[in-house]
């Protein structure tokens, strides 16, 4: 069978690739948080969160004072379920300003404002973040930057560097994607980054495709 990423394949592109279609989205979840308490969807379902948060529990080298970063947190509710595990060093990052307000409000509304701090940062252009993470979550974000409209190849390319610039050695990086396999995750992130392990999961469609297995991945950034 032909492996995509030999191939160079790009994913057709979406309107799930633009900042008009988040901004719009988070602008629509903050009014529901607020007229319904409804802070909006889960991407990828309860379940892909519930499988990277007990992996990060019983990842030995990590403590509840770890510092983790969700890349394009979206609604943050990935890192409220950190936070409500007692994780106090949780940082969410998008470029969709509308996204970090709500993912603020979200935690204030359930007292957890003092463990979350945001960042507006558009990972396909250039990352003046100093910070070394000791987690990186990416759960859907990595798909966006692969179906947008504009040159997603060369998108992919400075997400994947932005994302080293954000570890060291003993950093992990857990990516949760629809769009891509394991062996397609491991082939683009190769030049930087060692494949560890993979989360077993369920099926789910996104940007057309669906019945396609949702892949997330442990990886480390290589020496
Ligand atoms: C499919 S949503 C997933 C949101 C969240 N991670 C979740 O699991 O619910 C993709 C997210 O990536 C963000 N995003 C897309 N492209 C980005 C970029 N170039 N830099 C930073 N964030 C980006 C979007 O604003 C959106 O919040």
């Amino acid at each position: 069978s032909l492996n995509m990423a030999e191939t160079e394949q790009e994913l057709p592109s979406s309107v799930l690739g633009t900042y008009d279609h988040w901004d719009e989205v988070y602008k629509d979840e903050m009014k529901g948080l607020v007229e319904m308490d409804d802070p909006g969807t889960e991407w990828f379902g309860r379940s892909a969160t519930n499988r990277v948060v007990r992996w990060i529990t019983k990842c030995a080298e990590l403590n509840k004072h770890s510092t983790i970063l969700d890349v394009g947190c979206g609604n943050g509710l990935l890192l409220l379920a950190l936070a409500k595990q007692g994780y106090t060093n949780l940082v969410g990052l998008d470029y969709c300003q509308s996204a970090l307000d709500l993912a603020s409000a979200v935690f204030k509304k359930e007292g957890l404002g003092h463990v979350g701090s945001w960042l507006q940062v558009d990972l396909t252009i250039g990352n003046e973040e100093q910070a070394i993470f000791d987690v990186c979550l990416d759960k859907g974000t990595y798909d966006a930057v692969s179906l947008n409209p504009e040159d997603s190849n060369k998108g992919r390319e400075s997400y994947i560097q932005n994302m080293a610039t954000l570890m060291n050695c003993s950093s992990v990086f857990i990516i949760t994607s629809c769009n891509w396999t394991t062996s397609e995750l491991t082939s683009h992130f190769g030049k930087k980054f060692n494949f560890i392990e993979e989360l077993p999961a369920p099926t789910f469609s996104f940007g057309g495709k669906s019945g396609k297995t949702v892949s997330t991945c442990v990886f480390k950034k290589k020496n």
